[in-house]
């Protein structure tokens, strides 16, 4: 077989085949096939597309390029979530626990942040001592004893996806549904989980625009998850303003523990009863969507969510008993206030620039070596929708030094456009996908 052969199928429009599909990613992770012709072909198919057929081939040549985790020593129905990527997504630190109070497992390996996006790592590490970087032996016993583990990747999962997701990054060629399917799903396949539930962002602050294109990822997504054998739901949910009001990893875990403690409604545990719904029908243990939420609403009623979260917290070296009591979390010097600069009602929040304002004072990652300050970023306290005196408050500066306190207040300010007229709330649930 040649890669000019299939390169010049692709072009012409042409559907690759299961064995020239495994040729070209087997070829691709082991160097026999060049980066300039991955390329190449990269281009091909975000222009010409791939059937149903070809992307679900190419998911599964891609989780096989490396290894793959079996939970099968897990007892029990074991859910997994995946959120194509936003700013202030705090989401896992909410619904993992609610949803292992309910009897499900989670067992799931998380990532760091990078550039304008957090990472669920860097947030649990706000809990003084909590590692994720435990063996694997213990992520299993830690699941089978109280129902949930977060750790950090550690097996060479998917090693196709680290080099073909790094071409794609300098080739223009990420925004190809079938090429972020595969690349999605085959980390989720070789993640081991019976359910998979994604949340699609879409809006500016992510890599959907427009409803109509996340309606085809989320379509995408669940189509290969089930064709893979796995029980499989999506949510799309409005990226068009960060999620609820913090951004940065210590102020992120507070909002989340605000909600466990049922402090905070909003659309956070909105988004958190939806996915967790969602798994509670796909793993069958319970009837309906209404049936699920009033269910996991129980969990944060009765304290057995939060009970979950402590128990994960102690269970991988950290202090417990930051989760009742969130001064112990990482708390920063300088706190700064950000003036309206006019009155009016705010009408858009750029999400991506929020999150390189929290970059900005140290909440995040330019390279992926980079350390960072667990306690910086930013509070908003104005969100779409919401009326503003001039002068008055749009969010806070958590900081640690007072230039780059002053800095951070600027740019906050430009990341809000205010309207003189009244803006409508966006909804925050676009649809949910089956
Ligand atoms: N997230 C991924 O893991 N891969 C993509 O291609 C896009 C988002």
């Amino acid at each position: 077989m040649q890669m000019t052969d299939l390169l010049a199928k692709k072009r012409d429009g042409g559907s690759l085949s299961t064995e020239e599909i495994d040729f070209m990613i087997q070829g691709y992770t082991r160097g026999t096939i060049p980066d300039y012709q991955m390329s190449a072909m990269c281009m091909a198919i975000l222009l010409r597309g791939m059937d149903d057929r070809e992307i679900l081939d190419m998911t599964m040549s891609m989780m096989h390029s490396g290894e793959t985790l079996d939970l099968s020593p897990i007892r029990g129905v074991k859910a997994d979530k995946h959120s194509t990527g936003g700013v202030g997504d705090k989401t896992s630190l909410v619904l993992c626990p609610m949803v292992a109070a309910t009897g499900l497992k989670i067992a799931k390996m998380s990532g760091r942040g990078l550039g304008h996006t957090g990472g669920t790592i860097d947030k649990l590490e706000s809990f003084p001592g909590f590692s994720t970087a435990i063996s694997e032996e213990t992520f299993f016993q830690n699941v089978n004893d109280i129902g949930i583990a977060i750790m950090g990747q550690t097996a060479d999962l998917v090693p196709a996806d680290k080099k073909i997701y790094a071409l794609r990054d300098v080739t223009g060629t990420v925004p190809s549904i079938p090429l972020i399917v595969s690349s999605i799903m085959s980390k989720k396949l070789a993640s081991g989980a019976d359910v998979i539930v994604l949340d699609v962002k879409c809006g500016d602050g992510a890599f959907m625009k427009t409803e109509a294109e996340a309606r085809k990822l989320a379509e995408g997504l669940t189509r290969v998850g089930r064709l893979a054998g796995r029980k499989c739901a999506a949510v799309i949910t409005d990226m068009d303003q960060p999620l609820g009001y913090t951004v940065g990893n210590a102020l992120e875990v507070r909002e989340a523990l605000a909600v466990l403690h049922g402090e905070k409604k909003g659309e956070l545990l909105e988004l958190c009863l939806t996915l967790g719904s969602l798994m509670l029908v796909e793993a069958g243990v319970a009837w309906s969507v209404e049936e699920a939420k009033l269910e996991l609403m129980k969990t944060i009623e009765d304290g057995s969510a939060l009970w979950k979260l402590a128990q994960m917290v102690r269970a991988q070296g950290g202090n417990e008993r930051a989760v009742y009591d969130p001064a112990l979390l990482p708390r920063a010097k300088i706190q700064k206030e950000v003036p309206a600069p006019a009155a009016g009602y705010v009408s858009h929040i750029k999400a991506e620039q929020v999150g390189l304002v929290s970059m900005h004072l140290g909440g995040g990652r330019a390279t992926k070596e980079d350390t960072i300050d667990l306690s910086v970023g930013v509070v908003l306290r104005k969100k779409v929708g919401d009326r503003v005196e001039a002068g008055e408050s749009l969010g806070t500066i958590h900081a640690s030094d007072e230039e780059r306190a002053d800095k951070a207040v600027k740019l906050l300010q430009s990341c809000y456009e205010l309207s003189a007229e009244p803006v409508k709330k966006p909804s925050f649930i676009k649809a949910i996908v089956r």
